[in-house]
């Protein structure tokens, strides 16, 4: 499969995963975007979430488009081992959770995700949902089957409680 193949299905995966997350979101809360970059996922999201539910976003740096840059008391900035702790201890309800956080150091990358599954096991709250470009792991988190139409180990979509 060409790297181009492979982008596109990581989009249309992603798109299925948040669409299907956002129409099954049955517990109160906000949603996390975990991951900001240039702010397309934050604006899907941001289309489609109802209910005045905020949408923290958090970046070690912005790098959004313009149309795309949070307001300011959302926007979190700052390396996500500092500013989730932080986040975290303000006990704000989180009924969902979307990490795009990937990059190309693949050890980093895990290494993040080794470290971010329990922590969002900390933060969202029960009957939430946690959705993820990298697999992740925390006893509180379940696996739960992606959307019809996302290959296996595509996207990883997990339930907590
Ligand atoms: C794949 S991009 C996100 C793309 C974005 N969701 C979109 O649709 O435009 C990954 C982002 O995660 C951020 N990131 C990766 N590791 C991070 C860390 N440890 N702390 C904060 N941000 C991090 C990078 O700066 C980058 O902007």
């Amino acid at each position: 499969m060409s790297r181009l193949d492979s982008f596109i299905r990581r989009l249309e995966a992603q798109r299925l995963c948040l669409d299907w997350a956002v129409s099954s979101l049955d517990a109160p809360g906000a949603v996390l975007e975990l991951g900001l970059g240039n702010g397309r996922t934050y604006d899907h999201l941001r289309e489609r979430i109802a209910g005045g539910r905020p949408i923290y976003a958090f970046d070690r740096h912005l790098a959004a488009h313009p149309a795309c840059v949070p307001p300011a008391e959302t926007l979190c900035l700052g390396e996500l081992r500092e500013t989730l702790p932080a986040f975290a201890a303000k006990r704000v309800p989180v009924a969902l959770a979307h990490a795009d956080l990937g990059s190309g150091d693949a050890a980093a990358t895990a290494a993040l995700a080794a470290w971010l599954g329990p922590m969002l096991a900390r933060v969202v709250g029960d009957g939430g949902l946690v959705l993820s470009d990298q697999p992740l792991d925390a006893p509180q988190l379940r696996r739960v089957e992606p959307p019809a139409g996302v290959p296996a180990d595509r996207y990883f979509v997990y339930r907590r409680g």
